[in-house]
Protein backbone atom coordinates (compact mmCIF):
# COMPACT_ATOMS: atom_id res chain seq x y z
CA UNK A 1 0.00 0.00 0.00
CA UNK A 2 1.04 3.67 -0.63
CA UNK A 3 -0.53 5.63 1.36
CA UNK A 4 0.86 9.68 2.09
CA UNK A 5 -0.43 11.62 5.00
CA UNK A 6 1.16 15.07 4.79
CA UNK A 7 0.88 17.43 8.06
CA UNK A 8 2.10 21.02 7.75
CA UNK A 9 1.47 24.07 10.72
CA UNK A 10 3.44 26.80 12.16
CA UNK A 11 5.94 26.08 14.87
CA UNK A 12 5.07 24.08 18.10
CA UNK A 13 1.07 23.90 17.17
CA UNK A 14 1.21 19.76 17.64
CA UNK A 15 2.54 18.38 14.26
CA UNK A 16 4.72 16.30 15.79
CA UNK A 17 3.00 14.51 18.87
CA UNK A 18 0.18 13.93 16.42
CA UNK A 19 2.51 12.54 13.37
CA UNK A 20 3.97 10.04 15.89
CA UNK A 21 0.66 9.13 17.76
CA UNK A 22 -0.43 8.37 14.01
CA UNK A 23 2.27 6.95 12.81
CA UNK A 24 1.91 4.56 15.61
CA UNK A 25 -1.86 3.93 14.95
CA UNK A 26 -1.67 2.76 11.81
CA UNK A 27 1.80 1.48 11.18
CA UNK A 28 3.20 3.54 9.03
CA UNK A 29 6.47 5.19 8.92
CA UNK A 30 6.80 9.27 9.97
CA UNK A 31 9.39 11.84 8.88
CA UNK A 32 9.61 15.01 10.56
CA UNK A 33 10.87 17.09 7.84
CA UNK A 34 11.90 19.58 10.54
CA UNK A 35 14.48 17.81 11.51
CA UNK A 36 16.11 18.15 7.57
CA UNK A 37 16.52 22.21 7.49
CA UNK A 38 17.46 21.64 11.19
CA UNK A 39 20.64 19.59 10.47
CA UNK A 40 21.23 22.17 7.63
CA UNK A 41 20.80 25.11 9.92
CA UNK A 42 23.39 23.53 12.68
CA UNK A 43 25.61 22.66 9.91
CA UNK A 44 25.71 26.35 8.61
CA UNK A 45 26.46 27.20 12.38
CA UNK A 46 29.62 25.78 12.51
CA UNK A 47 30.63 27.58 9.09
CA UNK A 48 29.13 25.42 6.34
CA UNK A 49 27.61 26.69 3.23
CA UNK A 50 23.60 25.98 3.51
CA UNK A 51 23.32 24.56 -0.05
CA UNK A 52 26.51 22.38 0.11
CA UNK A 53 25.28 20.95 3.68
CA UNK A 54 22.14 20.67 2.20
CA UNK A 55 23.75 18.69 -0.82
CA UNK A 56 25.96 16.02 1.74
CA UNK A 57 23.22 15.60 4.63
CA UNK A 58 23.97 12.59 6.67
CA UNK A 59 21.96 10.45 8.90
CA UNK A 60 23.95 11.40 11.60
CA UNK A 61 23.81 15.25 11.15
CA UNK A 62 19.93 14.10 11.96
CA UNK A 63 20.66 13.35 16.06
CA UNK A 64 17.14 14.95 16.96
CA UNK A 65 18.29 15.90 20.64
CA UNK A 66 21.02 18.16 19.59
CA UNK A 67 19.09 19.75 16.96
CA UNK A 68 16.05 20.88 19.14
CA UNK A 69 17.21 24.50 20.55
CA UNK A 70 15.97 27.46 19.55
CA UNK A 71 19.50 28.41 18.21
CA UNK A 72 18.85 25.64 15.47
CA UNK A 73 16.00 26.64 14.81
CA UNK A 74 16.16 29.94 13.86
CA UNK A 75 19.06 28.52 11.57
CA UNK A 76 16.80 26.12 10.26
CA UNK A 77 14.03 28.99 9.29
CA UNK A 78 16.78 30.99 7.54
CA UNK A 79 18.23 28.09 5.10
CA UNK A 80 14.76 27.45 4.65
CA UNK A 81 13.92 30.46 2.18
CA UNK A 82 16.69 29.35 -0.07
CA UNK A 83 15.37 27.80 -3.16
CA UNK A 84 18.52 25.91 -3.74
CA UNK A 85 18.58 24.50 -0.07
CA UNK A 86 14.61 23.23 -0.38
CA UNK A 87 15.24 21.51 -3.72
CA UNK A 88 17.91 19.74 -2.65
CA UNK A 89 15.96 17.96 0.00
CA UNK A 90 12.62 17.45 -1.97
CA UNK A 91 13.35 14.21 -3.94
CA UNK A 92 14.04 12.17 -0.43
CA UNK A 93 11.04 13.56 1.01
CA UNK A 94 9.23 12.78 -1.93
CA UNK A 95 10.63 9.12 -1.94
CA UNK A 96 10.12 8.49 1.33
CA UNK A 97 6.36 9.65 1.31
CA UNK A 98 5.67 6.89 -1.83
CA UNK A 99 7.73 4.16 -0.84
CA UNK A 100 5.76 1.20 0.02
CA UNK A 101 3.73 1.69 3.46
CA UNK A 102 1.76 4.42 5.08
CA UNK A 103 4.04 7.26 5.68
CA UNK A 104 3.34 10.35 7.74
CA UNK A 105 5.30 13.41 7.02
CA UNK A 106 4.79 16.36 9.06
CA UNK A 107 6.76 20.42 8.02
CA UNK A 108 5.53 23.64 6.30
CA UNK A 109 4.98 22.81 2.71
CA UNK A 110 3.97 18.82 3.04
CA UNK A 111 0.76 19.36 1.55
CA UNK A 112 1.73 22.32 -0.72
CA UNK A 113 4.15 21.56 -2.70
CA UNK A 114 5.93 17.49 -1.63
CA UNK A 115 3.31 16.15 -1.80
CA UNK A 116 -0.08 17.79 -2.41
CA UNK A 117 -1.56 14.45 -4.13
CA UNK A 118 -1.30 12.97 -0.29
CA UNK A 119 -4.52 10.94 0.41
CA UNK A 120 -4.80 12.98 3.67
CA UNK A 121 -3.83 16.63 4.30
CA UNK A 122 -4.06 18.38 7.71
CA UNK A 123 -2.82 21.87 8.62
CA UNK A 124 -2.42 21.86 12.64
CA UNK A 125 -2.49 25.02 14.01
CA UNK A 126 -2.93 26.91 17.54
CA UNK A 127 -2.42 30.08 18.85
CA UNK A 128 0.99 32.07 19.33
CA UNK A 129 0.55 32.14 23.05
CA UNK A 130 -0.56 28.37 23.22
CA UNK A 131 2.33 27.31 21.20
CA UNK A 132 5.31 29.25 22.87
CA UNK A 133 3.87 27.98 26.57
CA UNK A 134 3.84 24.33 25.17
CA UNK A 135 7.59 24.39 23.64
CA UNK A 136 8.80 26.41 26.80
CA UNK A 137 7.68 23.51 29.15
CA UNK A 138 8.89 21.27 26.81
CA UNK A 139 12.09 22.72 26.64
CA UNK A 140 12.44 23.26 30.04
CA UNK A 141 11.66 19.88 31.17
CA UNK A 142 14.33 18.65 28.74
CA UNK A 143 16.69 20.60 31.34
CA UNK A 144 17.38 23.69 28.19
CA UNK A 145 17.86 27.18 29.61
CA UNK A 146 14.66 29.04 28.19
CA UNK A 147 12.63 31.82 29.08
CA UNK A 148 9.15 32.10 27.95
CA UNK A 149 9.60 35.24 26.32
CA UNK A 150 12.41 33.76 24.79
CA UNK A 151 10.53 31.23 23.09
CA UNK A 152 7.95 33.08 22.18
CA UNK A 153 9.82 35.21 20.17
CA UNK A 154 11.67 32.43 18.86
CA UNK A 155 8.20 31.25 17.64
CA UNK A 156 6.68 34.63 16.12
CA UNK A 157 10.42 35.29 14.43
CA UNK A 158 10.03 31.88 12.81
CA UNK A 159 6.74 31.85 12.15
CA UNK A 160 6.99 35.71 9.87
CA UNK A 161 9.87 34.17 8.23
CA UNK A 162 8.11 30.87 7.00
CA UNK A 163 4.68 32.65 6.16
CA UNK A 164 6.55 35.51 4.37
CA UNK A 165 8.89 33.72 2.17
CA UNK A 166 8.54 33.19 -1.46
CA UNK A 167 9.49 29.93 -2.10
CA UNK A 168 6.90 27.68 -0.32
CA UNK A 169 5.34 29.50 2.16
CA UNK A 170 3.27 28.17 5.02
CA UNK A 171 0.01 28.48 4.24
CA UNK A 172 -2.96 25.97 4.68
CA UNK A 173 -3.09 24.00 0.68
CA UNK A 174 -6.50 23.53 -0.85
CA UNK A 175 -8.84 20.93 0.65
CA UNK A 176 -6.64 20.72 3.60
CA UNK A 177 -8.52 19.77 6.88
CA UNK A 178 -7.63 22.50 9.89
CA UNK A 179 -7.07 21.06 13.23
CA UNK A 180 -6.92 24.04 15.96
CA UNK A 181 -5.39 22.71 18.94
CA UNK A 182 -5.53 25.89 21.55
CA UNK A 183 -8.68 24.19 23.44
CA UNK A 184 -7.91 20.60 22.59
CA UNK A 185 -5.75 18.50 24.80
CA UNK A 186 -2.88 16.21 23.07
CA UNK A 187 -5.76 12.99 22.66
CA UNK A 188 -8.63 15.02 21.39
CA UNK A 189 -5.78 16.00 18.53
CA UNK A 190 -4.31 12.92 17.68
CA UNK A 191 -8.21 11.27 17.39
CA UNK A 192 -9.18 13.94 14.86
CA UNK A 193 -6.24 13.81 13.14
CA UNK A 194 -6.71 9.96 13.08
CA UNK A 195 -10.87 10.18 12.00
CA UNK A 196 -9.53 11.96 8.77
CA UNK A 197 -7.18 8.60 8.03
CA UNK A 198 -9.82 6.33 9.13
CA UNK A 199 -12.19 8.00 6.77
CA UNK A 200 -9.34 7.94 3.90
CA UNK A 201 -8.17 4.52 4.47
O1 LIG B 1 9.26 21.92 12.44
P1 LIG B 1 10.53 22.56 12.96
O2 LIG B 1 10.26 23.58 14.02
O3 LIG B 1 11.55 21.55 13.39
O4 LIG B 1 11.15 23.31 11.69
C1 LIG B 1 12.28 24.17 11.77
C2 LIG B 1 12.25 25.15 10.61
O5 LIG B 1 12.49 24.44 9.39
C3 LIG B 1 10.92 25.86 10.40
O6 LIG B 1 10.78 27.04 11.15
C4 LIG B 1 10.93 26.14 8.89
O7 LIG B 1 11.60 27.33 8.60
C5 LIG B 1 11.75 24.99 8.32
N1 LIG B 1 10.94 23.97 7.67
C6 LIG B 1 10.52 24.20 6.37
N2 LIG B 1 9.83 23.25 5.69
C7 LIG B 1 9.53 22.08 6.27
C8 LIG B 1 9.92 21.82 7.61
C9 LIG B 1 10.61 22.81 8.29
O8 LIG B 1 10.76 25.26 5.82
N3 LIG B 1 8.86 21.15 5.56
Amino acid sequence: MIFTVAIDGPAAAGKGTISKAVAARFGFRHLDTGLLYRAVGARTLSGEDPVEAALSLRPEDMDADTLRTTEVAQAASRVAVLSEVRAALTEFQRHFARAEGGAVLDGRDICTVICPDAEVKLYVTASAEVRADRRYRELSDKGHDVTPGGVLEDVLARDARDINRVEAPLKPAPGATIIDTSEMDINAAVDAAAARVQAAL
